[in-house]
């Protein structure tokens, strides 16, 4: 039996409220594991919280809290909004719980026994804002520091160093072996490009004069480590015990590629004698109204709204569909309502509705068996064979967005089937062949739509749960044997009428949040 696909996403910074970046990527890494489960394969599904470092420390003595509290608060939030969205992880880590603090000092003490780790005293450029160092190179061409940064602090002190630069040539060898390692290709090229240069050998402690809220060093009591050690070491400490190593997917954002998630943790792991992941999914950035979306601008949070106001399935649908995986979108009340009204409310539910009605006018809610078959139906039925194959394509490469619009074409393509056959003409005619005709076409409809509840379910679970109970399908579990096109509709008893996507009230300019 093949291991379970493990599958995680970054662990969200303790500082802040959950926004829509965090929002997306759940719902991300959440639809390809309902997918892949589906799909008939195990996974385990792994999200978390990052909680520690200088900005919490900041935060809790901000508002005169214990850190410990104030993660507790934090976490409380976020696995929320989890619930809200209607995520599916197996598993939840908070870098706080022993399970996880027990793995970084065991992965510290290796490395320190390797001799891996040295004790030197350099001088680092430090953003607290991404917790982060920074070297020259990081600069803009006019010599500051670009904005993402946040104010840059220089620190002169004595701390502990990962020989980092030592893995510089074995990680250049195994990108070059792994062209996938990295997804999609372009951020690969552009971590080998960044690889041209020298790596400096990372700084891994903080002394706890300056810092307390962190894992102690297990070989210098002095000290704690730093933030990224401690959060990358997350995605095994969660399956340490579980034996699900090397993880499949590291779902992340561009700005934590390089160097956390594509130089310093499968150089980690290689100085510990683990494999790297298989690969690191790599997302672009949401904007809101073509402005950057960001916790102190606070726009990101307001767009939660819409889970409120909409539901977590239309939500879900919005952000598959609307970001190319991999590249930048913008989020505006203006397209989200159109996708739902048009592509949700009009090309999905409407027929919904007008399928149910005229099965209930017509064969007192028993779905039909198709009698009729003529060129029209033949189409229909080809075409669901064409965008399974594209849509199962595109889930392949992540791409769910091409994989949605294609499954658009199909459900436009049985409107306009119901438009072509004119069903509500054909249950005038008193002509057998039309009756046939009328039979035939409700059929197509029925079974299409099963179909597309079906291979839909991850993206919205809920609402295709009562899509397919509204035709009178029970929802399956998985998709063997679901997806192709049959009769399983025939004799199915459907509901009288279903709003899926009812029509909403719009508030203010935004949301609330
Ligand atoms: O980086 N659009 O946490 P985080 C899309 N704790 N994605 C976004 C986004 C946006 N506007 N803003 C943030 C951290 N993200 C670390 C991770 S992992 C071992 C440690 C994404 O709360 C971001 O790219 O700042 C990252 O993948 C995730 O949200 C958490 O960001
Ligand atoms: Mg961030």
């Amino acid at each position: 039996m093949l291991r379970p696909f493990y599958i995680t996403t970054a662990i969200d910074y303790a500082n802040g409220s959950p926004h829509l970046g965090h929002a997306y990527e759940k719902v991300l890494t959440d639809v390809i594991s309902r997918h892949l489960r589906m799909s008939g394969r195990q996974v385990h599904f792994l999200t978390g919280l990052d909680e520690h470092g200088q900005k919490v420390q900041q935060t809790a003595l901000k508002r005169d809290l214990e850190p410990q509290v104030l993660v507790d608060e934090v976490a409380a939030v976020f696995q929320r909004m989890l619930v809200d969205l209607d995520i599916s992880h197996d598993d939840y880590i908070r870098t706080t719980e022993p399970r996880h603090q027990k793995v970084v000092q065991q992965f510290l003490q290796k490395l320190f026994d390797q001799g891996l780790i040295y004790k030197g005293q350099k001088t680092d450029w430090y953003s607290t804002r991404q917790e982060q160092f920074l070297t020259e190179r990081d600069r803009s061409p006019d010599g500051s520091w670009p904005e993402i940064y946040g104010e840059v602090t220089q620190t002169t002190e004595e701390n502990y160093y990962f020989k980092l630069s030592q893995f510089q040539p074995w990680l250049i060898e195994h990108l070059r072996a792994h062209p996938d390692f990295i997804t999609p290709r372009f951020r690969q090229n552009q971590v080998l490009e960044f690889l041209k240069d020298p790596l400096n050998d990372l700084c891994i402690s903080r002394p706890k004069t300056r810092l307390t809220w962190g894992i102690a060093l297990p070989f210098d009591d002095a000290y704690v480590t730093y933030v990224w050690f401690d959060a990358l070491t997350n995605y095994y400490s969660a399956v340490a015990a579980k034996g699900l190593w090397p993880a499949d997917v590291h779902v992340i954002g561009k700005d934590i590629l390089s160097p956390p998630h594509a130089v310093y943790w499968p150089c980690m792991l290689k100085a510990l004698g683990l494999e790297p992941p298989r690969q690191l999914l790599v997302h672009g950035w949401w904007t809101v109204n073509n402005q950057k979306a960001s916790k102190s601008a606070g726009n990101a949070a307001d767009t939660l709204g819409f889970v409120a106001s909409h539901g977590a399935d239309a939500f879900r649908y919005y952000l598959c569909r609307e970001m190319v995986v991999g590249q930048d979108a913008d989020f505006s009340k203006t397209t989200f309502e159109n996708r739902y009204k048009a592509d949700l409310g009009n090309n999905l539910g409407n027929l919904v509705n007008r399928l149910l009605n005229m099965v209930g006018r017509n064969y007192a809610g028993a779905i039909p068996a198709a009698a009729a078959d003529e060129e029209l139906e033949r189409n229909l039925r080809q075409l669901w064979q064409d965008t399974v194959r594209k849509y199962d394509a595109a889930f392949a490469e992540y791409q769910l967005s091409h994989a949605l619009e294609s499954l658009w074409v199909f459900i436009s393509a049985m409107n306009a089937y119901i438009e072509a056959r004119a069903p509500w003409k054909l249950a005038k005619s008193t002509d057998l062949a039309d009756r046939a005709r009328l039979d035939s076409c409700l059929a197509h409809v029925a079974e299409g739509l099963r179909l597309v509840g079906t291979i839909l379910t991850p993206v919205m679970p809920a609402t295709c749960g009562r899509l397919l109970t509204h035709i009178g399908r029970p929802v399956p579990a998985g998709f063997e044997g679901q997806l192709v096109w049959s009769a399983a509709c025939t004799g199915s008893k459907v509901a009288e009428n279903c709003i899926l996507f009812p029509q909403i009230g719009v508030p203010g300019e935004t949301p609330a949040g």
